[in-house]
């Protein structure tokens, strides 16, 4: 049986339970439980304090680089010390369930692997990582680099946050996979992003199209909302091993 109280209806986890190819979409929300903070909540998102322009674009990161390197180390140290939640390990456990199976996540904190999750595909690429600011190569600082940013040890360029920026296109491979993953799958859950970032925010809109059930895993509503066809109100953390215990025990 499902949890009705999460909208966790018969309906829903026989259709999840019967998908042979499931896609999903995740934003900072699900990372929210393991203390990573998100962009667009009013009290706690970094937008309500930080200016994105200002720290999250190529232009802050040519007038200012140190400071956008000292923000992005800063996160960089969140990061480190955040725990995958139980939202990510049921992801990584639905994957070990259904036979085609894609997360796309907006996230650069990479929990979802750390959770266990395999084809992930990092839409916003990774906070962990540096690359060339001028050559684009993936790239780490030389020990013992006091210069901040570091230097490419390639070209002496600074380094920067292997991370999409405001006005810079997705890795290419990644936005490719994730559409086919949206055109093919049967069912797509969005589970905790705001649905207004795009490219990301249109994978659902393409799944739907191509007639996939569209399931959307929020404490609130989003733009995507009217066009769900389940709306489970909650958090990532609590409803996704719900979802997930339910297809165990039906
Ligand atoms: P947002 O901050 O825009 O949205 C976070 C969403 O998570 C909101 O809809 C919240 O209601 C929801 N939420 C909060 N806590 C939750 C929880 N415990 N469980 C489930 N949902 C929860 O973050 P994103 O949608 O990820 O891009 O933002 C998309 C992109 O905008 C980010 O990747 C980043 C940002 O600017 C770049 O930096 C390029």
């Amino acid at each position: 049986m499902g949890d009705t109280s999460l909208g966790i209806t018969d309906a829903l986890v026989s259709v999840l339970r019967d998908a042979r190819s499931v896609a999903v979409l995740t934003g900072s929300g699900i990372s929210a439980e393991s203390g990573v903070p998100t962009f667009r909540d009013a009290q706690t998102g970094l937008w309500s304090r930080y200016e994105p322009q200002e720290l999250a674009t190529p232009e802050a990161f040519e007038r200012d680089p140190a400071l956008v390197w000292e923000w992005y180390e800063w996160r960089r140290r969140l990061v480190r010390e955040a725990r995958p939640n139980p939202g990510h390990l049921a992801l990584a456990r639905l994957e070990r369930r259904v036979p085609s199976f894609t997360l796309a996540t907006q996230n650069v904190d990479g929990l979802h692997r750390r959770a266990g999750s395999e084809n992930v595909l990092e839409l916003h690429g990774n906070i962990v990582r540096s690359k060339c600011s001028v050559e684009g190569f993936e790239a780490e600082p030389r020990a013992g680099d006091e210069s901040v940013p570091p230097l490419c040890p390639n070209c002496g360029a600074f380094l920067r946050p292997d991370v999409v920026w405001f006005g810079e296109a997705l890795p290419e491979d990644a936005f490719v996979s994730a559409s086919a993953a949206a055109r093919t799958c049967e069912v797509f859950l969005s589970v905790g992003t705001s649905s207004l970032v795009y490219p990301a925010a249109a994978l659902p809109s393409e799944a739907a199209r191509s007639g996939a059930v569209l399931v959307e895993i929020n404490p609130d509503d989003t733009p995507l909302t009217p066009h769900v066809d389940y709306a489970l109100r909650g958090r990532a953390g609590e409803v996704l091993p719900a979802l997930v215990r339910a297809l165990d025990v039906s």
